[in-house]
């Protein structure tokens, strides 16, 4: 098993490429089933659930070839319909897959993908609105049996709540759907654009995205496209707090700075300054960190729930008391026991995490339960005293490419054993 040792509170500066959004690179891999022909994805980040993405298509039929950052997908020959159990348990949200494999092969089987280390994922919300354009789902015993007996239709869809993946599966089922299908109360982030984007490149007729209201008017056939990953914001988030916690000025560039405004003020209040300068953010921290009143995650334009975790530890070493409020997922605080070890002081009592500022954190063995979980321990790990030694590095795999690498480069003392 792997480990992640960090020699912390040594001071980092430089600059630091941020990837592609892992969080749309795997909603257009499966959407490029639905069109017809080839797709070249570039700036692709190179993690783990990108592979499974692949494994996925490979096993649908499509023939997919992978070089740096590109991405190229031929689904022509794609046949398959359903989903190995593995598959779907390796990467949660496979659940992507569901609306691409329906629209293009009028059937589908795949199983739940059941609950995760966040607490309970429901797809309600995905079932509700598949249904709602024909297709009839069964469930039986943790799978899902799907038909579409006469073919997609549009629909109109009011989600009782912003669903990333809800809107994103609707989207692709939509774009070669008989008719019109609107969603109401779509997810407005910046993930949901590059998708539409993408769509409509291959000739999808889509309006409204990045908008509460989003419009898809069904057209009979897609063709390719080359389409360019738009930047991931929660790896470029995580850089930024690493900065401001360990007392660092860095700069991430290949960044969309609007992307960002959703955590500038939060670092902003926590005293650090931000410069932008086209595609690139700097971050100049203060002496020592400001505590932050509250801190509410929201759906985008508000603050995201996958920033929380690497913020948190940032706070841990502020001065005075933050205090946490986990609106999106009921359990994502998993992390906060870690950072206890590591000498952070916070309290949860159910969606609120109090976090008082302590002087310093002291290095110590931890593991990582999640994705962004994991970020917050490396931030956490860079401002310790000490070593720390983290493992569970298959979740910091499925989001950070080059993590070890970048933040050697920015010059941490960290290595992989
Ligand atoms: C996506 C992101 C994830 C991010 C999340 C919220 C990907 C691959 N993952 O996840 O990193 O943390 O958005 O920004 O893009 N819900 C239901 N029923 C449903 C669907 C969702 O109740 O059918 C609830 C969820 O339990 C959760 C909330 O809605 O409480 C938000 O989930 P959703 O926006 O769907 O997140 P994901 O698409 O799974």
């Amino acid at each position: 098993m792997s480990k992640l040792l960090i020699h912390g509170a040594k001071k980092l500066q430089g600059e630091v490429n941020i990837h592609g959004a892992k969080n749309s690179t795997l909603p257009l891999m499966a959407a490029s089933l639905v069109c017809g022909g080839k797709c070249i994805l570039h700036n692709c980040p190179s993690l783990s659930d990108v592979d499974t993405s692949e494994r996925i298509l490979n096993h649908l039929g499509c023939r997919v070839k992978r070089s740096d950052g590109d991405i190229e997908i031929d689904p022509t020959s794609a046949d398959g319909y359903n989903i190995p159990d593995d598959l779907m348990r390796e990467m949660r949200s496979s659940i992507i897959f569901l609306g691409a494999i329906v629209a293009r092969m009028g059937k589908a089987i795949l199983s739940y993908p059941g609950g995760c280390e966040l607490g309970p994922r429901p797809i309600d919300l995905h079932l509700m609105a598949l249904r709602r354009m024909g297709v009839i789902i069964n469930e039986d015993h943790g799978s899902l049996n799907c038909v579409v007996p006469n073919g997609l239709h549009g629909a109109v869809i009011s989600l009782s709540f912003p669903s990333v993946g809800a809107t994103e599966n609707i989207l692709i089922a939509a774009v070669l759907a008989e008719g019109t299908t609107v969603i109401n109360n779509a997810a407005r982030e910046p993930e949901i654009c590059d998708l539409a984007d993408f769509l409509n490149s291959c000739g999808a007729k889509i309006r409204g995205a990045g908008e509460s209201t989003v419009t898809i008017e069904g057209v009979k056939r897609l063709s390719g496209c080359e389409h360019r990953v738009i930047p991931d914001r929660i790896a470029a988030a995580t850089y930024l707090a690493a900065g401001a916690a360990t007392g660092s000025t860095l700069t991430v560039s290949d960044i969309i700075p609007k992307h960002l405004e959703p955590i500038v003020p939060v670092l902003e209040e926590s005293g650090c300054v931000l410069k932008t300068n086209g595609n690139k953010m700097t971050i100049i921290p203060p002496k020592r960190l400001h505590r932050v009143k509250s801190i509410r995650t929201m759906p985008y334009p508000g603050f995201p729930t996958d920033a929380q975790a690497p913020i948190m530890a940032m706070l841990s070493v502020a001065d005075g008391t933050s205090v946490f409020v986990e609106n999106i997922f009921e359990s994502r605080y998993k992390h906060v026991g870690e950072l206890l070890r590591l000498g952070a002081n916070i309290k949860v009592e159910g969606r609120v995490a109090i976090v008082d500022g302590v002087e310093k954190l002291s290095g110590a063995s931890v593991e990582a339960t999640d994705l962004r979980g994991g970020a917050a321990l490396v931030v956490a790990g860079l401002t310790a005293y000490g070593t720390t030694e983290i493992s569970g590095l298959n979740h910091l795999d499925r989001g950070y490419e080059n993590l070890e690498r970048n933040l050697r480069n920015l010059g941490a003392d960290v290595k992989r054993i």
